[in-house]
């Protein structure tokens, strides 16, 4: 695709749940400065999860202030990703924040959830998504509930743009990750609303993911701010996944596996969630979600107990062992979402031995990660009702080629691995010069899709069938037995 030669640089921002990332991205010359944050999340006691929401907005000061500085180079504009379901309180008058993030792995809404059930069906009706305490509508409930019923309270994202620019606006995707949205009309739901305790609350404006939201100068010079995307949805658009029946999985905190659908929302039967993709120029594309709750933090808990150094250390620890040696770990740490909807179950070891050593612990775990992606993927095909040709990926944990091979080889696909490890950025940089270049068109912003590597999977479809019943036995296994108490 020909680039624009007139265009700029971009600044483009990815909040995430463990750091915000930024890239200083110019379309001829690709990514030309970077920059980092760390946040520090607190995993509580009853799978409560937190973050200080100044964190959150320092971090993205920060880490853009430093890719700027890396760049060297004056921007046009800038981009926003965001964690899709984390909540908090704010004043609107002042910006102040009136609670801690609740981030989109706690769990506190659990029992708010189950107190809806009868009302599920038609939550999912109108919105697309199952009743979990995993988006963001029934912790806004319970900060409602339990905290403050002063300001407003809304996805992180849009006290982040307001903090930035003033404005009081979610992008449509983030929008559709509430619970609140009516998904075939892209608006506010006031029966969500109702449903949830919630009727009356001032929202923000629902926008497009590219066009002016508004002007900041916490990056130092005056800039628009003109692209906003959750974080999933941007690395779908950054892998080019805009072709209905393709897809991609992020491999980040959770793994995230979204299938595009197109213009028009599948509600399908295999327990995905159906959201939206992205709306560009009030028109609005769909995807299917399926997600790991924990990818690379079942890695951190692993490096925690000493097993492995970090993420970087799977490969070399993993290959002194041939195979798992008989080991099952469901790597369910904070329940396991779809398709199988059960945030109460917790992770589980098997088959362990007197021989069982770290590689049989680390090949277990990347099993347990990649059967899970397999099931979505598998459950995204079933609605579609075609398979699926390839899986593009991204995220830290692409870099393990134990991990990415076990993921081809479950998959019986080939897994095409993106170039740069983290394109959330991308996608929120292509939306950023959408937003500013008006006439540009979605296929000029967006980068090529170039894999790095491809992962063509290495064993027969029965040894993948049989290594997918090992874990599914071992899932049905958790799914029966009781739930953990506390
Ligand atoms: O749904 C949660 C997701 O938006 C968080 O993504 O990249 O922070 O793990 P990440």
């Amino acid at each position: 695709r020909p680039a624009r030669r007139t265009a700029r640089p971009v600044l483009a921002v990815d909040q995430g749940t463990s750091g915000t990332k930024a890239l200083v991205v110019c379309p001829e010359r690709g990514v030309i400065g970077s920059g980092t944050a760390p946040v520090h999340p607190r995993h509580l006691p009853g799978g409560r999860v937190e973050v200080d929401p100044r964190e959150l907005l320092s971090s993205v000061v920060g880490a853009g202030r430093r890719a700027l500085a890396d760049a060297g180079e004056p921007v046009a504009a800038v981009g926003l990703a965001n964690q899709g379901e984390t909540v908090l309180a704010w004043d609107p008058a002042t910006g102040t924040p009136l609670t801690d993030a609740v981030v989109w792995q706690d769990r506190r809404a659990e029992e708010l959830c189950a107190g809806l059930a009868p009302h599920a069906e038609t939550l999912r009706a109108i919105t697309g998504l199952p009743l979990d305490p995993y988006f963001a509508a029934p912790k806004m409930a319970w900060i409602r509930r339990h905290l403050t019923r002063e300001g407003v309270v809304t996805t992180s994202d849009a006290w982040l743009a307001h903090r930035l620019t003033g404005a009081f606006v979610t992008d449509a995707a983030t929008a559709g990750r509430t619970q609140l949205l009516d998904l075939d009309e892209v608006a506010w739901s006031p029966a969500a609303l109702e449903l949830f305790g919630l009727a009356g609350e001032r929202l923000p404006e629902v926008v497009d993911a590219a066009g002016p939201v508004g002007t900041t100068t916490a990056f130092g010079p005056e800039l628009p701010l003109t692209g906003l995307l959750v974080d999933q949805q941007a690395a779908l658009l950054a892998q080019d996944v805009t072709a209905p029946g393709s897809a991609k999985c992020t491999y980040g905190t959770g793994a995230f596996l979204l299938a595009q659908t197109g213009g028009r929302p599948l509600r399908g039967g295999s327990g995905l969630v159906s959201c939206v993709a992205w709306r560009l120029s009030g028109r609005t594309s769909y995807c299917l979600d399926g997600q790991v709750y924990t990818a690379a933090s079942a890695v951190r808990w692993l490096t925690g107990l000493g097993v492995v150094a970090g993420a970087a250390d799977l490969d070399r620890v993993g290959s002194a062992v041939p195979d798992t040696g008989g080991v099952t770990f469901i790597p369910a740490l904070a329940g396991l979402a779809a398709p199988w909807w059960r945030g109460d179950v917790r992770g589980s070891l098997t088959g362990l031995g007197l021989d069982t050593g770290p590689g049989h612990l680390v090949r277990a775990l990347c099993e347990g990660i990649a059967a899970q992606v397999a099931e979505l993927a598998g459950a995204a095909a079933a609605d579609l009702g075609a398979p699926l040709d390839a899986l593009r990926v991204d995220g830290g944990l692409t870099r393990s080629a134990l991990l990415m091979q076990t993921q081809a080889d479950l998959l019986q696909r080939p897994v095409e691995v993106s170039a740069l490890p983290d394109v959330t950025a991308l996608g929120v940089a292509a939306l950023a010069r959408l937003g500013h270049e008006p006439g540009l068109r979605l296929d000029e912003a967006i980068p090529a899709w170039k894999p790095a590597a491809v992962y063509e999977p290495r064993i027969t479809p029965a040894e993948a069938a049989e290594r997918l019943g090992a874990f599914r036995t071992a899932v049905a296994a958790l799914l029966d037995a009781p739930p953990p108490a506390g």
